[in-house]
């Protein structure tokens, strides 16, 4: 028998039987946004390839338990981490017969952790220099802030053009010290989907000695794809001299399960100071070349099934498809008045603004998640204004053509529903207010008043879906006053604010 009362205990008293564990999971994941269907513009990498899931969890579940820690334990995860890294190396410019032969790398768990040991290389390999320094462009990704911050490293910020939404060569090698140890760039940036001009930032890097990263975690699995089918892709990988390393994401557009991402570095020397080393104690000998120290086989195996499964045939069916959605979603924002594109799409992202201040583009999101629609809000950062971001998978092509009329009718819907308007009181607040004088009560207070019991969900950079939010926060359907407000208030305070709030979620459950 078992007692009612346990239910979405993670430890009941008695074990419940399997088929009803299954049943509960099925029943929670039903309040996640869709992870397949082609809706879906941001978290998720969906190829609708049919059969690829059961074989990506067949292969997960088949290496789960074996251990990362010990390659020599568990020569299978060896060489199929082996088998990755050549994959992703060879795919980028590297490997035999290139001009980067003896490309090195290493399977990390996501794009994060993959950034954080380029900049941990990067100021491992310069213990000559007390304060290091990187050279990031403002429009890469936030995993660098993190990495500079877990790793007390100063940050750069590199400015970009408004227009192109790029940084100039001569803004990076401005931004270059003495004490920088690494410059980064994107192949392409997360928000607009641009690439970076990384073949002169990389001149500039190694006229200055100083290493060079491309983050290719969003793009690198597609650019070359998209240049095979003749889209005119600039040089971004190894094959351009001073590119010391790359990321590329598995868990994106290679379309494994997520925990996967791969950190290349042009020769072995470079990849040295990556490693973690610690024999000072008495148990076995530590050596990590990543972050975890344990790691599961599970993302790795699913990874290499999923490559294997779809070869270089599937990826180019599959970047071809993705292609021609992104070219009619982009067509849609042309043809729909009020609407302007932050950038010509050169990748798979679509961007866009509002060109009209009648059209508040986070009513115009809240309109668009009604439709069934979830696209990805950006806060107004400097001269850049608030945008939607669309992240383009395979999946979305038998969509497209039912995206227009719905963004049409979205945008009428936004114009008559008319701007956000906060409280006078809201907006002096989030104009005046420091993050320090933040205080919890504060944050609860606000969100009362938003009408939240936990964060905006679906909000720039906040996890969870709408539902997902489970049992701790009631989270409504629309969001365009919490994010009106998070636009309204400067990056120092969007922070805390989100920490409070995310905090505000995440309550042990009894
Ligand atoms: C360009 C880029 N770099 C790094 C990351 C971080 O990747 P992850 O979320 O896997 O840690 C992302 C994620 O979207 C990204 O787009």
């Amino acid at each position: 028998m078992i007692d009612d009362q346990d239910t979405g205990r993670a430890l009941p008293e008695r074990g419940v039987p399997a088929d009803r564990v299954l049943r509960e999971l099925r029943g929670l994941r039903e309040g996640d946004r869709p992870t397949h269907g082609g809706r879906l513009f941001a978290y998720v990498y969906d190829p609708a390839v049919p059969g690829l899931d059961e074989l990506a969890a067949a292969a997960h579940a088949g290496s789960a338990h074996v251990n990362g820690l010990d390659p020599t334990a568990f020569p299978s995860l060896l060489a199929m981490e082996n088998a990755l890294v050549g994959a992703a190396a060879r795919l980028l410019g590297g490997g035999p017969g290139t001009t980067a032969p003896d490309v090195v790398g290493s399977v990390t768990s996501g794009g994060t952790e993959s950034l954080i040991l380029a900049v941990k290389a990067a100021r491992d390999a310069r213990p000559d220099v007390a304060a290091p320094r990187i050279a990031v462009p403002v429009t890469a990704h936030a995993a660098f802030a993190k990495a500079a911050r877990y790793l007390r490293v100063a940050l750069d910020p590199v400015p970009v053009d408004p227009a192109t939404l790029r940084p100039s060569a001569a803004d990076v090698a401005a931004a270059i010290r003495p004490d920088t140890v690494l410059v980064a760039c994107s192949a392409p940036s997360y928000a607009h989907g641009v690439v970076d001009p990384v073949a002169e930032i990389a001149g500039v890097a190694a006229t200055a000695g100083v290493r060079c990263h491309v983050d290719a975690c969003f793009g690198g699995w597609t650019l070359p794809w998209l240049r095979r089918l003749g889209a005119p892709v600039p040089p971004f990988d190894f094959a351009v001299d001073g590119v010391t390393s790359i990321s590329v994401d598995l868990h994106k557009y290679a379309y494994a399960p997520k925990g996967v991402s791969v950190l290349l570095h042009r020769d072995p020397g470079l990849r040295a100071p990556q490693y973690f080393a610690y024999a000072d104690w008495p148990g076995y000998t530590m050596v990590n070349p990543v972050i975890a120290s344990t790691r599961s086989g599970g993302p790795i195996a699913a990874a290499y099934a999923t490559l294997r499964h779809l070869g270089e045939d599937g990826y180019l069916r599959l970047a071809a498809a993705t292609r021609d959605a992104v070219a009619g979603l982009a067509d849609a924002v042309r043809g729909t008045d009020g609407l302007r594109l932050m950038a010509e799409p050169e990748s798979t992202v679509v961007c866009f603004t509002s060109a009209d201040p009648g059209l508040d583009l986070f009513v115009l999101v809240d309109e668009l998640t009604v439709r069934g629609w979830h696209t990805q809000p950006q806060l107004a950062y400097g001269e850049l204004p608030a945008s939607v971001h669309l992240t383009v998978t395979a999946s979305v092509a038998p969509r497209v053509a039912e995206f227009g009329p719905d963004l049409a009718d979205a945008v009428a819907a936004a114009r008559a529903a008319g701007p956000v308007e906060l409280p006078a009181e809201l907006t002096a607040l989030a104009a005046t207010l420091t993050p320090d004088a933040l205080t919890p009560e504060l944050v609860a207070g606000l969100a009362a008043g938003l009408g939240l019991g936990g964060p905006v969900s679906g909000g720039p950079g906040v996890p969870g879906g709408d539902r997902g939010a489970g049992a701790g926060g009631a989270v409504p359907d629309r969001t365009a006053m919490v994010n009106a407000l998070l636009n309204a208030a400067p990056p120092a305070l969007r922070e805390r604010l989100l920490v409070e709030f995310v905090g505000l979620l995440q309550r042990p459950t009894y």
